[in-house]
């Protein structure tokens, strides 16, 4: 094993590291304290005083910043032409947000040719990843013919491991009038041709899009063919999505935004984390959904942006943890937790959204004193340096 290959970040004030067995509860905050990565993976992390031998290698000093684990951004729409602007002009002067808008954004899709698609793409997640976030999902949807869907999940294949099928976003305009038409070829045709490429499989299950027997039919098709569902719940609208997610053991049902008494003793009965995106609640001048109720019953509650051109245009994840805290009754370091390892839990993964020794090196470093700075300092760019395995992949101009 050559030095090259290993890295000691050292003088962090605060290392978060979701780690429980530091003894801070689950976030296992540490002060003053140094993190060793080897191979791309954590080989150590604690306390500068006990720096182990052996940590040979590049040192990087991080100046009494804080380290965290890379942002797990378990929910975007990113393969998409054009923007809405005008209609989110219009909703701040008092139009409503309705799923249909999701139509204005397909037709641009589908005219756009894959440069113009791949170049938005990658745009935007190299802005997410300037932000802190090294996982990021994404989802096709904005194509809805079997050609387009099968476009966008091979685009959005170029730049993540996170692929969900999406064709059940809205029934397109041409048609109109025949949903269960539409729902056929969700499941039969398109569902062929996308699911060699996808993980997951998603439904919008809400007014405007599709009902709970939609719902249940689209992802019962998509587990046949070993595809995992999340699902859009409860955005509008209290309604069957959350009982239809927790019913299909789905990963995650996002959104959530208006939930009964019932819908939480599901989600909190079940392993189906609850991923909330403040984004959408923002862009659409929607009341924010009550993490604190989630997080009282004991529901596992992720953080995303549902980055996409109608209800949430932003990458950025310390955006999405700061309206959580200031609005949805998460302390700051519950925000932290959701927006790392909660995003993880949301994605079923392991090996990243915390510091354990064992985890993927993806990481990033703040120039603050503390994570709770990412909330305290609203709109302030504090990102000093971005890590993914281990390799140094931004270098910011926070101090
Ligand atoms: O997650 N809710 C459904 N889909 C997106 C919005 C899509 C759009 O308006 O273009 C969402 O918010
Ligand atoms: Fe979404």
């Amino acid at each position: 094993m050559s030095a090259e290959d290993a890295v000691l970040i050292d003088n962090i004030g605060e290392l978060v590291t979701n780690d429980p067995t530091h003894g801070d509860g689950p976030h296992g905050v540490i002060a003053d304290a140094a993190l060793f990565v080897r191979d791309g993976i954590v080989a150590w992390a604690g306390r500068r005083a006990d720096i182990p031998q052996g940590t040979d290698g590049a040192r990087v000093d991080a100046g009494g910043g804080t380290v965290l684990p890379g942002f797990v951004d378990s929910h975007a729409h990113l393969v998409f032409a054009g923007d809405r602007a005008p209609e989110f002009a219009a909703r701040m002067s008092g139009s409503p947000y309705a799923a249909g808008g999701i139509r204005t954004t397909v037709a641009a899709t589908r005219s756009a040719p894959d440069d113009v698609l791949r170049a938005r793409l990658g745009e935007l997640v190299a802005e997410a990843l300037r932000s802190g976030t090294t996982t990021i999902e994404c989802k096709s949807g904005y194509g809805l013919t079997v050609a387009d869907e099968v476009r966008s999940l091979r685009l959005a294949a170029e730049v993540t491991d996170e692929l969900t099928f999406l064709g059940a976003h809205v029934v397109p305009e041409e048609y109109s009038g025949r949903a269960d038409d539409y729902v056929a070829l969700v499941v039969g045709e398109m569902l062929d041709a996308c699911a060699p490429y996808a993980k997951w499989i998603d439904v919008f299950c809400d007014r405007g899009a599709f009902d709970g027997e939609q719902a249940r039919e689209i992802l019962r098709a998509g587990v046949a063919r070993g595809l995992v569902p999340r699902v859009h719940a409860n955005q509008l609208q209290t309604g069957d999505g959350v009982q239809v997610a927790v019913e299909f053991d789905a990963a995650s049902a996002d959104h959530v935004s208006h939930l009964t008494g019932s819908d939480i003793e599901a989600l909190a009965a079940s392993r189906t984390v609850a991923t909330l995106l403040p984004g959408a609640e923002f862009s659409t001048r929607a009341a924010y959904p009550d993490a604190r109720r989630l997080l009282d019953a004991g529901v596992t509650v992720a953080l995303a942006t549902d980055c996409n051109p109608g209800s949430s245009f932003t990458t950025s994840m310390p955006f999405c943890v700061a309206i959580a805290v200031r609005d949805m009754g998460m302390t700051p370091r519950e925000a932290v937790w959701s927006a790392t390892e909660g995003g993880a839990k949301a994605l079923r993964r392991e090996d990243v959204g915390h510091l354990r020794v064992g985890a993927r090196a993806d990481l990033l470093l703040l120039g603050a004193p503390s994570a709770v700075h990412l909330a305290y300092r609203p709109g302030v760019d504090l990102v000093s340096g971005v890590w993914r395995s281990g390799q140094r992949v931004h270098v910011g101009s926070a101090r």
